[in-house]
């Protein structure tokens, strides 16, 4: 069933898993996401930027093609649609007038009282509705979409502040920046995890992690044991389609059939996300 997030990470948070946020770049990411999800008994989350939606028709053509591939393979999991990154309180609005059962309002980018006084806006019409709402603090590094923050402007996130903004807007969970980036990592990644344990002894919300591709397995158990229960995954998908792609395409110089180039990224995609389920604990966790 289409479902908000927060029954998931407070069950995630209790069972020391998590659950991962995929993003929807096309038809065949969505196909094999819910496809992922439904072979590993997994609930999970359809991450849709602003910039994605756009690209796929909008926030109503997204609700309606995910609802209707949820219906023809019969899926039985949990599965949220989340807005990624939401600029704005209308595009929030947007969204969730749309269907979207879970939106990000990302306020990082202004000063805490703004971020704050933004987040509880959409928080109290995203209650309203039973829509789950995920904020952040601190920036992260790398470049999504539109998104693109320069690593010298990537910042931690302080604890203080985390507890501030979580207790003053009620969010469901919470994304603070700790060292993670969208995209690739340049060498490997530095996690802050005494802050993450700080940020959630203080805040007592489900932690979100975002740009985990690239991230070592040993600091995804970390992560989790110190209190993260949502993994965001994009880039890992788009490098798994991208690179089957390129291998057919070179084995066959001569095809044209999207179906015979985007059958196989569709796999590629299904077979990652299959992974990451296992590997951040979500498998038969429905
Ligand atoms: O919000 C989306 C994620 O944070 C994706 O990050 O593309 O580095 O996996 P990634
Ligand atoms: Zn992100």
């Amino acid at each position: 069933p289409l479902v908000s997030m927060t029954e998931m990470l407070n069950k995630a948070v209790e069972g020391k898993y998590a659950v991962g946020q995929f993003n929807l770049n096309n038809l065949e990411f969505t196909q094999a996401i819910l496809q992922a999800a439904q072979e590993e008994n997994s609930p999970v989350i359809l991450g849709v930027s602003e910039g994605a939606a756009r690209y796929m028709g909008g926030f109503k053509f997204v609700v309606a093609m995910v609802k209707a591939l949820m219906e023809e393979y019969r899926i039985t999991v949990p599965v949220a649609i989340h807005l990624d990154h939401g600029s704005t309180f209308e595009k929030c609005v947007e969204a969730m007038y749309a269907g979207f059962t879970s939106v990000m309002i990302d306020g990082s980018h202004h000063r805490l009282a703004e971020n704050i006084a933004l987040t509880k806006k959409v928080v109290d019409v995203a209650h309203a509705l039973g829509v789950s709402v995920e904020a952040e603090l601190g920036r992260i590094g790398g470049q999504e979409d539109d998104l693109i923050v320069e690593d010298a402007d990537a910042m931690y996130a302080i604890p203080s502040e985390c507890e501030q903004l979580v207790r003053e807007t009620g969010v469901d969970c919470f994304a603070p920046a700790l060292g993670s980036v969208h995209g690739p990592y340049k060498g490997k990644p530095n996690l802050g995890f005494e802050r993450m344990e700080e940020i959630m002894k203080l805040t007592g919300v489900p932690l979100v992690l975002h740009g985990g591709t690239g991230i070592p397995t040993e600091d995804i158990q970390k992560a989790i044991s110190l209190g993260t229960a949502k993994i965001n995954v994009n880039t890992e998908n788009q490098m798994a389609s991208a690179a089957a792609v390129r291998k057919i395409l070179a084995e066959k110089p001569d095809l044209y059939d999207p179906r015979k180039y985007l059958g196989p990224a569709r796999d590629a995609i299904k077979e990652t996300v299959k992974a990451k389920m296992r590997e951040f604990g979500s498998s038969n966790r429905a």
